[in-house]
């Protein structure tokens, strides 16, 4: 089969090979293996490419976190050869492949509304979503919501959790084109961050934005200028929830700020739920399901490329020029 492979990590462009004749990867007992449909990109990839995501999968390994997958071989699982599922890929042997493994336990019904291209979207970015707006943050209708990097991939599936959530949402992105999709999306308001080059404008449009009160909810993939900004917009007894540092700047909280304004710093690992609290994980997935079906969520992929391209995907990814997913399909 073909899959990329990393043998030393490093940058995309140079540590990611398509190998034509890897073997299929055999499952062990608690895996089952996947064809896969389509691998939607994300952020860790690009990371894990790189040898700086929390988890370092043995080398040689094949990245691709997220799949729309038909059951090849279902070992014990109880699923049936041909079952389409989205969810989690078990590294080392990633979704950026013609076949993959996962833990079936991890794995759900693709949404029959969803293509495969969608579906593949459906799981990392959702699943991130709800657990950090609802689980963590407690997010309720009539709030205010500020999504940082909004156009992208976690932050467009947030805006659309936050209006199916009863949230007015603010929206912050780079650029016209960005500002233009993250609106589309269903954001209330959308500023561009670019045209504020000084942080203390930039508040200023956030804080004009969210209103009188603020933010009471901030989801935050940026860190950097992105976190210090949102300390100075959020509400009285507003929750930051840190996502990620696409910035590459883990800002640091100041906890006198915290006390002084009465807001909370909210830490968000999404995949340390699958194994700490998998009942989280899987009531986020029936919700999420409930809302693909009534049309109230539904994913924004940008880009289709076909696994020869998957490198120019995560190039693109990493350097912060995509907007909602760019999806691989072998
Ligand atoms: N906590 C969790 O459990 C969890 C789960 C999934 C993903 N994540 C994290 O969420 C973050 C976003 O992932 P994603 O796949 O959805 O990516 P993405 O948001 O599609 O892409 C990154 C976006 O970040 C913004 N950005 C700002 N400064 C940047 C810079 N210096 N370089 C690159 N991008 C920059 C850009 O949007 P603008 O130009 O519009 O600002 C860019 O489009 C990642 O850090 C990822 O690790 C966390």
């Amino acid at each position: 089969m073909r899959a990329w492979q990393v043998h030393e990590n490093g940058d995309p462009a140079t540590a990611l090979r398509l190998s034509e004749d890897v073997e299929k990867p055999t499952p062990n007992q608690d895996q089952i293996l996947l064809r896969v449909r389509a691998c939607a990109l994300n952020f860790p990839d690009a990371l894990l490419v790189q040898g700086r995501y929390q988890e370092r999968p043995p080398l040689p390994f094949t990245p691709g976190i997220e799949l729309c997958g038909e059951v090849a071989d279902p070992g014990t699982s109880g699923l049936t050869v041909g079952d389409r599922v989205v969810g989690g890929a078990s590294l080392p042997h990633g979704a950026l492949a013609d076949y993959a493994l996962a833990d079936p336990r991890l794995l759900y019904p693709a949404p029959p509304e969803l293509d495969d291209t969608k579906a593949a979207a459906f799981f990392v970015a959702y699943q991130t979503g709800w657990v950090g707006l609802h689980t963590r943050a407690h997010l309720r209708p009539g709030e205010t919501l500020l999504v940082h990097a909004a156009a992208g991939g976690v932050g467009s599936a947030a805006i659309q959790l936050g209006k199916a959530a009863g949230a007015r949402v603010v929206g912050v992105a780079g650029g016209p084109e960005k500002v233009r999709i993250a609106r589309e999306l269903g954001a209330d308001e959308v500023i561009d961050r670019l045209a504020y080059p000084a942080q203390e404008d930039f508040v200023a449009a956030l804080k004009e934005a969210c209103g009188k009160r603020g933010a009471d909810v901030v989801y935050d993939p940026v860190g950097g200028n992105a976190f210090a900004a949102s300390t100075k917009v959020v509400a009285f007894e507003g929750r930051i929830v840190i996502v990620g540092f696409t910035s590459g700047d883990m800002a640091k909280a100041a906890t006198n700020h915290a006390l002084v304004k009465n807001y909370s710093v909210v830490g968000l690992h999404w995949g340390l739920y699958r194994s700490r609290r998998p009942e989280v994980v899987h009531e986020a997935a029936s919700a999420l399901a409930e809302l693909a079906a009534k049309g109230a969520i539904d994913p924004y992929v940008s880009q289709v490329l076909p696994l020869d391209r998957a490198v120019e995907g995560l190039t693109a990814l990493a350097g912060g020029a995509t907007t909602g997913r760019v999806v691989i399909v072998p």
